[in-house]
């Protein structure tokens, strides 16, 4: 099933809940891949009915960011949702979901200061806002969200746990093409020269990985390393590469606990994430 509208989703969702189905929500901006499906495969085999929401959120972009441009293919990602198990696709007009200009807005302090949040301002406070909208409309039981945007995750769990949203964050693990690429909508944007740099952000973790498991616990010279092997490539532009401590966001001296190690590379007009865990001693 296709909804456009608030009304029918939400009778719909009333509907199966009454029937006591459980409900599992994939929020997404569409261009479906299959880091996205794997949610929706996920939310499946953890739900009776499945929602995946496919909506461009104006609010979470930049003035200089790729909202125009952004990629779109509903009919596509109609087919491949519904493949993947999806029960309904929730694909609201702009003007359903902001009929008149908000004036209400879901902001989560602290965890929004650094990384993604230092060089996109605003960005997660559309973020937060949109998706507290997502689960007003769609009241699920787990919402799954991929580790590929790791920061949105830990904003997100810490925004359903400050507001008491009766929703389950489930984490879903980062999908990659088989040289390493992790899977991005903004792939699409790349040349071919462009994708050969965009292998760099992933073989640069995979370098950091080797020195952590080598006894390395200095985060500034992870750090170097990987900023070094970077900017061999001219077509790389760092915007930023951080160590934090997995729970709190808050940037390592030295690493101990789960760590994550993030970065945001421009390569060409397109910027990419990349990030891993891991579990230091
Ligand atoms: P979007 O970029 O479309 O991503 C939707 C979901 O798919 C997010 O949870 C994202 O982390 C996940 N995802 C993307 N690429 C992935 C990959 N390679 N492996 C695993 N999961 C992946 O993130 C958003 O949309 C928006 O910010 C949204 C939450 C929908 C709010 O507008």
């Amino acid at each position: 099933m296709l909804f456009h509208y608030i009304k029918e989703t939400r009778l719909y969702v009333k509907e199966q809940k009454k029937l006591g189905k459980s409900i599992g929500l994939v929020p997404t901006m569409g261009y479906l891949h299959q880091g996205h499906l794997s949610l929706i495969k996920k939310a499946k085999a953890e739900n009776d009915v499945v929602v995946v929401s496919v909506f461009i959120n104006p609010i979470q972009f930049g003035p200089n960011d790729d909202f125009e441009k952004y990629p779109r293919d509903l009919q596509r990602d109609y087919n491949l949702a519904l493949d993947a198990g999806a029960d309904l696709l929730f694909n609201p007009s702009l003007e359903e979901m902001y009929p008149e200009k908000s004036r209400s807005f879901v902001l989560v302090q602290e965890l929004t200061d650094n990384l993604c949040g230092a060089s996109r301002p605003g960005h997660f406070q559309g973020v937060t806002t949109v998706v507290s909208k997502l689960f007003n409309i769609i009241p699920a039981d787990r919402a799954y969200f991929g580790m590929k945007d790791a920061q949105q995750v830990a904003v997100i769990t810490q925004m359903v746990k400050d507001l008491n949203f009766d929703i389950e964050i489930v984490p879903c693990p980062i999908i990659r093409e088989k040289d390493g690429l992790a899977l991005s909508s903004r792939n699409v944007y790349l040349n071919n020269k462009e994708r050969q740099s965009a292998l760099l952000l992933s073989q640069s973790l995979g370098k950091a990985e080797e020195l952590i498991k080598q006894g390395e616990r200095t985060a500034e010279i992870i750090v170097d390393s990987i900023t070094s092997f970077l900017e061999k490539d001219p077509n790389c532009n760092i915007d930023y590469v951080e160590i934090v401590d997995f729970h709190t966001l808050k940037d390592l001296k030295i690493l101990k606990n789960k760590v994550l190690i993030a970065l945001a590379v421009k390569i060409g007009k397109t910027r990419l994430l990349d990030n891993i865990v891991m579990e230091v001693e």
